[in-house]
């Protein structure tokens, strides 16, 4: 096993490889320019530390992981148009420097070239990857539907933010580290229990996301600051505040939450500091930890040897620490 920056450089330099400009340039600038913003690569990585913690060839796992970026690269342009979204990684998102419709395209595009990196696998590697990955797809697409719907209910209670955020985000991360298991060979129960160690851990993963939404440092985000506030989303954040504060916090907070203004500045100052006095962002902290912790509960399952489960630990205390 390698440390982790070994495994962003393999990746990278596969990805610079493979995702080169064809023509339409139309179709596929936006792809090359949203695939070569960076970010943090977390679920790639994590595909090629499961399939070498399960003794397989990192390497035979790349195909694989370039799948889950490219796919998780499409649902963020999608995810952009749906939020409204004016930055992504620093810079302007992909509908904006372009226009809806190439957006739209470009993703769909994104999502096809995701299934057929799957070819590269033999037969039996590739149905079992397809198969986890149309059922992770399918839930990713009903995650962003809940968090749609959210967006203008009253009454969205911690549960149903829960499984939403699961959906959108949690499931990618479990099918990204077990589609390393899956290429490396290990056994069903493995691969379940690392699925289960990635699920987990994207939750936390969520929860710290829509931590750093309202409180995160503009200069290092990278996304608009306030974007979850501006659009209405029903945060955890929001929900505990809502649990929390007195009645008149409360009515302040379900009347900001159903207004568009066309200047937040005022709405977001107003939410964040009841998320602060109410004590929902330290109950966010707390939640962030709790599911950390019960992701690394699950690596005592694993049949792999306890320095790969370190490194594994690792990766999830540096996850739960991010400010990006
Ligand atoms: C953003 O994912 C979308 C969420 C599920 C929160 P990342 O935070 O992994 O985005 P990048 O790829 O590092 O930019
Ligand atoms: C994104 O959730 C989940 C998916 C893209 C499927 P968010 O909307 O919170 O992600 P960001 O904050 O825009 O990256
Ligand atoms: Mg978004
Ligand atoms: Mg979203
Ligand atoms: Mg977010």
């Amino acid at each position: 096993m390698q440390n982790i920056s070994y495994y962003h450089t393999a990746f990278v330099a596969y990805l610079d490889d493979k995702i080169q400009v064809k023509e339409p340039a139309s179709l596929y600038d936006p792809i090359h320019y949203i695939l070569e913003l960076g970010g943090k690569r977390l679920r790639p990585l994590l595909t090629l530390m499961t399939a070498d913690a399960f003794n397989g060839d990192y390497k035979h796992a790349l195909n694989a992981a370039l799948s889950i970026e490219i796919f998780h690269n499409f649902s963020l342009i999608h995810d952009d148009i749906m939020d409204d979204a004016p930055l992504r990684r620093g810079q302007p998102t992909v509908h904006e420097k372009w226009d809806i419709n190439t957006g739209i395209l470009s993703g769909d595009a994104m999502l096809i070239m995701a299934y057929q990196l799957f070819e590269y696998y033999d037969p039996n590697t590739f149905q079992e990857l397809a198969k986890l990955f149309s059922k992770t797809a399918l839930e990713v697409c009903e995650g962003q539907q809940y968090d749609m719907d959210f967006e203008t209910r009253d009454d969205v209670s911690v549960d149903e933010y829960l499984r939403m955020i699961e959906f959108k985000t949690a499931v990618l991360v479990g099918a990204a580290m077990k589609m390393g298991a899956i290429v490396a060979g290990a056994s069903k129960e493995d691969q379940d229990h690392v699925y289960e160690f990635g699920r987990l851990l994207g939750v936390a993963f969520q929860l710290q996301d829509d931590y750093l939404d309202a409180f995160g440092d503009p200069e290092t985000f990278g996304k608009q600051v306030g974007g979850d506030i501006i659009e209405n989303k029903k945060t955890y954040l929001f929900l505990k505040a809502l649990e929390f504060s007195n009645e008149d916090d409360q009515l302040q907070l379900q009347h900001l939450f159903g207004i568009n203004p066309s200047d937040a500045t005022d709405k977001i100052e107003t939410a964040k500091h009841i998320f602060q006095t109410s004590g929902s962002a330290d109950a966010t902290r707390q939640e962030i930890e709790n599911y950390t912790k019960m992701a690394f509960a699950v690596l005592d399952e694993l049949s792999i040897s306890e320095d790969k489960k370190d490194m594994l630990k690792h990766f999830g205390h540096d996850l739960m620490n991010r400010r990006v």
